[in-house]
């Protein structure tokens, strides 16, 4: 069915007559051996107004208000015409965070991996296992029809509410810097641009069109807008999509500090800026950085089209703003091979995909807690109670333009409703990939009984009568919508409290797009975190409860006791009218999560960078090698009787003298059980330093630096400091 809808991105059709090229041959940009910037400005000298400022607005590619998509277009998220006659291919654009989406069944039959969501990404600490994933939404795409991939999620957890968090690589901008960089350069290996988003400060998705997110420039420096840095450095992505807030007064689509300043000229960022569906608010835009509108149905007027060319024309953008813009994105195809390696129709390697799922989800399920080593399981279970989260026929997942049509099975939809436009599109998917029925074969002999969880004496009662109880429970989390408070909804706490009294050897696993409070966390023998665990979930969790697979995630994210802790304990704007402008000061500036509860104290549940293993991890012998750009090496031991894999990581406790807490390294190792070894680690000077606004550059200050090694950023064992000289970089 895609052979028919694609539009051909066909072989170069060399017009050279026709162009107006004047000294640059039509050969340039259909040389291979030209660089990027080469090909694109003899392709942008070789285009007609016209052709150019069709390539600067895009439609979303569905039936909207009534109105069907030109034929030809694949239905998907966007749709950018190319300009065949010089061989320049459309955009077709996917969301593809957690897998290629087929938005509302458009598509019918198409389904895509659907891969768990990006918190347990981040819970891996591994960058390898991100690459692979992009490697593997980058085929898909690629598959599919699409070069352009609206992927690498990055914002930081700000708010644990934000409804988009699961979406995201959790708190730290380190760990989402490396992880979103390695994502997104797995997926261009495969000649799909990737976008990283939503740029910037896109922290809480209440009234996200409205919201002013303000924030101290040098904090952001050093917190978000470092994450987004260490990722384009990284992954290279071909295009950065602003977000729908403003930040510090200015939408961030039309912010001249965020795009022009920052992007554009510090960073030196040579590809194109498009705009979030329906974030243009002006044809001036442009001037403030912007290159491209996507989605323009959403917008007031298709401001990149007539009112652009307008503003051209009146001198109120200056005609070579338009050059750059057509420059930026046609070099971002060039580099990242998507003319010379157009996407070539195939059908989907499933079992190669659900490998890559089902990887993920063992690498990033966290272990929080495992009293008496209730878990692993053992085989001689002769009765196991398996209760809520329709854990009888799948896994939940997260909501909005991320979600997935998964390959193995036809999902179940419960409709959520509500008010406004999205109402209609709301609703939590399940995958159908059963825990019950993976725990079922790898149970053995072992009777399964299962009870859905609606009555707490239900399940108390069948949980009496077994020798564990697996309580599975959910909260369904989304984009357009913050959730109010930690808590777990419908009545689950009351039911894991009903369960555990019953039997205390309760093991609860939380399929939540954030990290939620427990209070019956007292009670329960074991949690496990399994955020949102996609569509191999069943089988990850069941390898797990059965120690098949030796838990080693991560936290992401600092869990709080409760919201009391938070640095805004009430969910900002919470109840306001829609369309109302609302704004948040981020105080914590670039004190995000664990950096700002260790610097007042806080006892959190468990502290970001914390999971627990079914073997043991030692460290040993911390050193460092002083220098211009000093590392760190210690030795780690697996001290335990398993194979497993840890995480060391290494904060920054003192900056010159000022106390701090900074995640500034970390390695994912696998290790045998007793095997020893030697880790190093290099280190970010940026990480070291603080951002200067009037030199633009981070400065890392003369003195003494104290560091930590340790398994969590509140278990720290081993010190050691070193001395730097004033550094700029
Ligand atoms: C989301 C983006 C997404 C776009 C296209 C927007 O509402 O914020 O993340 O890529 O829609 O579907």
């Amino acid at each position: 069915m895609l052979g028919r809808i694609w539009i051909s991105l066909g072989a170069f059709v060399l017009v050279s007559a026709a162009t107006r090229a004047g000294a640059l041959s039509a050969e340039l940009w259909s040389d291979r051996s030209k660089s990027p910037d080469t090909r694109a400005r003899s392709a942008v000298a070789a285009m007609t107004f016209e052709e150019k400022l069709s390539l600067l607005h895009g439609q979303l590619a569905l039936p909207f208000l009534g109105k069907m998509m030109p034929a030809g277009v694949i239905p998907a998220a966007g749709f950018v015409p190319g300009v065949p006659r010089l061989g320049i291919p459309s955009l077709t654009e996917t969301d593809a965070s957690l897998g290629v989406v087929n938005p509302g069944g458009i598509r019918p039959g198409d389904t895509a991996t659907a891969l768990p969501s990006s918190l347990a990404l981040a819970s891996s600490f591994d960058p390898a296992l991100a690459y692979r994933a992009g490697v593997l939404l980058g085929r898909e795409a690629h598959s599919k029809g699409f070069d352009v991939l609206l992927g690498g999620g990055i914002n930081l957890a700000r708010d644990p509410r934000n409804g988009r968090n699961f979406e995201y690589l959790g708190e730290d901008p380190l760990l989402a810097g490396l992880l979103a960089g390695e994502q997104i350069r797995g997926a261009q290996d495969q000649h799909v641009v990737s976008t990283i988003k939503h740029f910037a400060i896109n922290a809480n998705e209440t009234n996200r069109m409205t919201l002013d997110a303000r924030i101290d420039p040098e904090a952001a420096r050093e917190s978000d807008l470092l994450a987004f840095q260490v990722a384009i450095e990284r992954g290279r992505p071909g295009a950065v999509m602003c977000s729908y807030n403003l930040v510090n007064g200015s939408y961030a689509c039309a912010n001249d500090w965020l795009l022009n300043q920052v992007l554009k000229r510090d960073w030196k960022y040579p590809g194109w800026i498009m705009s979030d569906w329906g974030a243009v608010h002006a044809a001036t835009d442009a001037i403030h950085g912007l290159d491209q509108e996507s989605g323009e149905q959403l917008d007031r007027e298709v401001y990149f089209d007539a009112p652009l060319r307008q503003a051209v024309a009146s001198q109120s953008v200056p005609a070579k703003r338009i050059d750059d813009m057509v420059f930026r994105i046609l070099r971002s195809l060039f580099e990242v091979g998507v003319v010379d390696d157009p996407p070539k129709l195939s059908s989907i390697d499933v079992t190669q995909g659900a490998a890559v799922a089902l990887t993920e989800e063992e690498e990033g399920a966290v272990l929080l807690k495992n009293e008496g080593q209730l878990l692993p399981l053992h085989d001689a279970l002769r009765r196991i109670a398996v209760i809520g989260g329709h854990a009888q026929i799948g896994v939940l997942s997260g909501g909005g333009s991320s979600q997935v049509t998964p390959s193995n099975g036809q999902p179940i939809k419960l409709p959520i409703g509500g008010q406004g436009f999205m109402a209609e599109f709301r609703a939590a998917v399940y995958f159908p990939s059963s825990p019950m029925k993976a725990i079922q074969s790898a149970a053995g002999k072992a009777e399964i009984l299962y009870d859905n969880g609606d009555f707490p004496a239900d399940a108390a009662a069948l949980a009496a009568r077994a020798d564990v109880a697996l309580v599975f429970v959910t909260r369904h989390e989304m984009e357009g919508y913050d959730v109010p408070n930690l808590k777990l909804p419908n009545g689950q706490d009351e039911l894991v409290e009903a369960v555990a009294a019953a039997n205390p050897r309760t093991v609860v696993v939380l399929e939540t797009g954030n990290p939620v409070a427990m209070p019956w966390l007292d009670r329960v023998g074991a949690v496990i975190a399994a955020w949102y665990p996609g569509q191999e979930g069943g089988p990850a969790l069941a390898n797990i409860l059965f120690g098949k697979v030796n838990p080693s995630g991560r936290l992401p994210m600092s869990l709080l006791i409760d919201e009391a802790q938070a640095v805004r304990p009430r969910l900002p704007n919470h109840g306001s009218e829609p369309d109302a402008r609302v704004s948040i000061d981020y105080t914590e500036g670039s004190n995000i999560g664990y950096r700002w509860y260790g610097a007042h104290n806080v006892k959190l549940r468990f502290p970001f960078g914390y999971g627990l293993s079914y073997t043991r991890f030692q460290y040993s012998n911390l050193k460092i090698n002083p220098g211009a750009i000093p590392s760190v090496s210690l030795d780690v031991e697996n001290a335990g009787a398993r194979a497993g894999a840890d995480v060391p990581q290494i904060y920054l406790t003192s900056l010159a003298g000022a106390a701090c807490e900074r995640l500034i390294a970390f390695q994912r190792i696998e290790m045998q059980p007793g095997e020893k070894r030697r880790v190093t680690f290099s280190l970010d000077l940026r990480f070291l330093g603080h951002f200067n606004s009037s030199a633009h550059r981070f400065i890392v200050p003369p003195g003494r630096y104290q560091i930590s090694a340790g398994h969590s950023s509140q278990d720290l064992e081993l010190q050691g400091s070193f001395l730097m000289r004033r550094t700029t970089i």
